[in-house]
């Protein structure tokens, strides 16, 4: 906060002497900013019981069962307690969030496992304006979250932060159980999703934009694609945002990523056009290398038939 210039300071301390009573140590102006600067986030306070060694516990044990990633759990999973999570640097900063590559150890141990956390933002600055489209089947169920959502109050982006996690984390769950390829969704805490990291060592899978297959390993991906696009479409899912950059190629395996705008197409009236725009969004990135036009149009067809869209 930038300093008061002396004469305003003068002005001002002059004016709250004659208004503060006799006994009271801070005026009500000095109190009213003292209290908009406390934090409710534990993680703003003193920090007295951090972790020997990482950057923080886990937050493994802070997540409820039901906000934890589907069983059966895989064995690279990190339940420990005493485990600790490292911040190892940032993946991708995005518009509505920022997405870290984070390692979970258990100290004294060489068990660890290197995931992926996206933390949405709450920030003001983040363009909630384009979820109005996707979110037109969903209803936000307490009055007061729907209030604060209408008011931006610091209150209510927070719950709108929370909202597309708690979002993503769903949709991942559901697709991952179904056996869409996703990343396991480890766990939700508040405006973070932990899931698993796809790449190897600590490099991300690049995204299929940035892949250059030949003609073989395109066969397999388009396949991949259409298969990964039925199975969500037999769940009543459009992604929604599909595209070659929310895909990533990991040992010649396709996965979807990105799901925090998932969209119900029973429930959704444009349901049909999130259907057919993520297939043309992703699959004329296959036809400019090649792939025949009417195999999209194809896929488009039986996916609307799988839904009864047709
Ligand atoms: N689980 C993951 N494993 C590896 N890389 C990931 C993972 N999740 C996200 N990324 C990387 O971060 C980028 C942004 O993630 P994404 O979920 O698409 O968020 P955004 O909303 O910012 O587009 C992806 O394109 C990918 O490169
Ligand atoms: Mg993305």
């Amino acid at each position: 906060m930038a300093r008061k210039t002396n004469s305003t300071s003068t002005f001002e301390s002059t004016r709250r002497r004659r208004r503060r009573d006799e006994d009271e140590v801070f005026s009500p102006e000095e109190q009213a900013r003292f209290e908009s600067m406390r934090s409710d986030d534990p993680a703003d306070g003193p920090v007295d019981d951090g972790p020997p060694t990482g950057d923080r516990w886990s937050i493994w044990d802070e997540s409820e069962p039901l906000q934890r990633g589907p069983k059966p759990w895989p064995e690279w999973l990190i339940t420990d307690l005493g485990a600790v999570d490292y911040e190892l640097g940032v993946l991708k900063t995005g518009k509505e969030a920022d997405v870290f590559l984070i390692e979970r150890a258990v100290p004294g141990t060489d068990r660890a496992v290197l995931m992926a956390s996206k933390r949405y933002r709450s920030a003001e600055h983040t363009q909630f304006n384009r979820a109005g489209d996707y979110t037109a089947g969903r209803t936000a169920r307490r009055t007061r979250d729907r209030r604060a959502l209408a008011k931006r109050t610091k209150f209510g982006l927070e719950q709108a932060a929370g909202r597309w996690a708690a979002a993503e984390f769903e949709a991942l769950t559901r697709l991952w159980e179904t056996g869409v390829a996703v990343p396991y969704p480890v766990q939700i805490l508040g405006t973070e999703v932990v899931m698993e990291f796809i790449g190897a060592d600590r490099t991300a899978a690049p995204r299929l934009a940035e892949v250059k297959p030949d003609e073989v390993e395109l066969e397999s991906l388009w396949e991949q694609a259409g298969e990964n696009l039925r199975l969500m479409t037999e769940q009543g899912f459009a992604h929604g945002d599909l595209s070659p950059y929310n895909t990533v190629v990991h040992d010649g395996r396709l996965v979807v990523l990105d799901l925090p705008q998932v969209v119900d197409i029973y429930a959704n009236p444009l349901g049909r056009d999130f259907l057919a725009r993520d297939v043309e969004n992703l699959g004329s990135w296959f036809t400019a290398r090649g792939l025949p036009r009417h195999e999209l149009d194809d896929l488009a067809k039986e996916l609307f038939a799988i839904a009864r869209l047709a």
